[in-house]
């Protein structure tokens, strides 16, 4: 089999001839809005299989920045002039938009932050500090990233707090066995809503209600999750949930920490410095109300703007099509690269496609990953090889690293095909 991954060659996956379908994504229409699609590496065009680690962005969300830059742009929240009430309007309306994308009744719940990386760090170094202590225990899950394990680390190291962690059944679910006992006296679950590595989609709601019936808060690493899955923070019985927005078509460096709202008045600021404030004398400071204790100095404005663009791209989609769209990727992916390759793929995690989400971690005859990935980039297409920040995980799997394909919005049939293309030519390159 051979495929040409160029338009011409796309359908619109599980075309409802009505139109009306949930899974009826127009990825012919939806890649025309990326300008990065067009282009070819290595003189072949791009495939790109790496939305994991960072997606794509479409020419709204460009766009919306750089008109923000040419319209827009003052600092916001400390000017009279109307300039800097239009940016600050600007990203009050973004955050607005964040907070209803998410299903929060209240935007002053929604924290701008870096990262997904920075919002957990937040929960850890003020939420942590202020209720954590010696005899505490925090317990994690064997599939976490690095961004949920080691900020609970540090705090383990500093305050003597236990961690304690929910294992892994062979296929990649969380082993909910010994659930009970895990829990029994801990303050916080953090726990992953999708697996960055093995795609596992874990039963949060279930978790969050074990947690709470234990006496402990919940910390949801929704940063693969919100991007993919239509995510109401309430119905999945958060107390905390943090995202990045570059995953889900926004811009890199803004990140989101939502929390309830009496746990974040409670909590203390995380940086201090300008706008995190109401008052400061000599003797000490009042902070800000929330969300503004949490955002010291001058915030990321553009990308706040970006990020807000890239949810009224999501909402246009639909996320029940994101996520349909994604489902329908990961059965055929599972089911074509199996069937080609046999014994010499592996994909680790769970088999059904809808109990995880649009990645697939995998080795491929005994290829080490970062080979395959040179390789399969003479081929334009990109996947990642390595540990993806879970090396904990990757110890459970019994592996040093894997190659790892994720799709998005974006992606198509043709794009496993060439992934399985691409696949096919290393193993005849490295075949001696
Ligand atoms: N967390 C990102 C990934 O999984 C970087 O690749």
């Amino acid at each position: 089999m051979s495929t040409d991954p160029s338009s011409s060659a796309r359908t619109t996956t599980g075309h409802d001839p009505d139109g009306h379908g949930p899974n009826d994504l127009d990825v012919v229409k939806v890649r025309a809005d990326f300008p990065i699609l067009s282009t070819e590496v290595h003189g072949r065009p791009l495939v790109f299989l790496d939305s994991a680690a960072s997606s794509q962005k479409p020419a709204a969300v460009i766009e919306a920045m750089d008109r923000y830059y040419e319209t827009t742009h003052a600092n916001v929240h400390r000017a009279a002039y109307s300039l800097a009430e239009a940016a600050t309007n600007a990203m009050e309306g973004a955050r607005a938009r964040v907070a209803r994308f998410i299903g929060a009744t209240s935007p002053d719940s929604v924290v701008f932050t870096k990262n997904a990386t920075e919002s957990l760090n937040l929960v850890a170094r003020s939420w942590g500090d202020a209720n954590l202590g010696p005899g505490d225990a925090v317990v994690l899950t064997e599939l976490e990233h690095h961004a949920n394990i080691v900020p609970w680390q540090q705090l383990a190291a500093e305050r003597g707090t236990e961690l304690r962690w929910i294992p892994l059944t062979d296929d990649g679910r969380l082993d909910l066995t010994d659930l009970d006992r895990l829990l029994d006296g801990a303050k916080l679950l953090a726990l992953s809503a999708m697996s960055n590595v093995v795609g596992t989609i874990t039963p949060v709601r279930m978790l969050t209600d074990a947690a709470h019936a234990a006496g402990a808060l919940a910390c949801i690493d929704a940063c693969q999750y919100v991007p993919h899955v239509e995510t109401d923070v309430h119905a999945l019985g958060a107390d905390f949930l943090a995202f990045s927005g570059h995953k889900m078509l926004g811009p890199t460096g803004i990140g989101v920490l939502w929390g309830r709202p009496e746990l974040l008045e409670a909590m203390p600021p995380f940086l201090g410095g300008g706008g995190m404030i109401l008052d400061v004398t000599k003797d000490g400071f009042t902070p800000a109300a929330v969300p503004h204790k949490f955002e010291a100095g001058t915030p990321p404005i553009a990308e706040i703007v970006g990020l807000g663009a890239a949810v009224d791209y999501l909402d246009a989609l639909g996320m029940d099509r994101v996520r349909a769209h994604e489902v329908s990727l990961t059965a055929y992916a599972l089911r074509s690269l199996t069937e080609r390759f046999g014994d010499d793929l592996t994909v680790y995690g769970p088999a059904e496609p809808d109990g995880r989400g649009g990645v697939m971690s995998f080795a491929f005859r005994g290829i080490h990953p970062h080979d395959l990935s040179q390789v399969l980039d003479q081929h334009g297409v990109c996947v990642r090889p390595g540990h993806h920040c879970a090396k904990p995980l990757m110890r459970v799997l019994g592996v040093g690293a894997t190659a790892r394909a994720s799709w998005y919005v974006y992606n198509d049939e043709a794009d496993i095909d060439a992934l399985g293309d691409a696949l096919e030519d290393a193993g005849r390159f490295f075949d001696f």
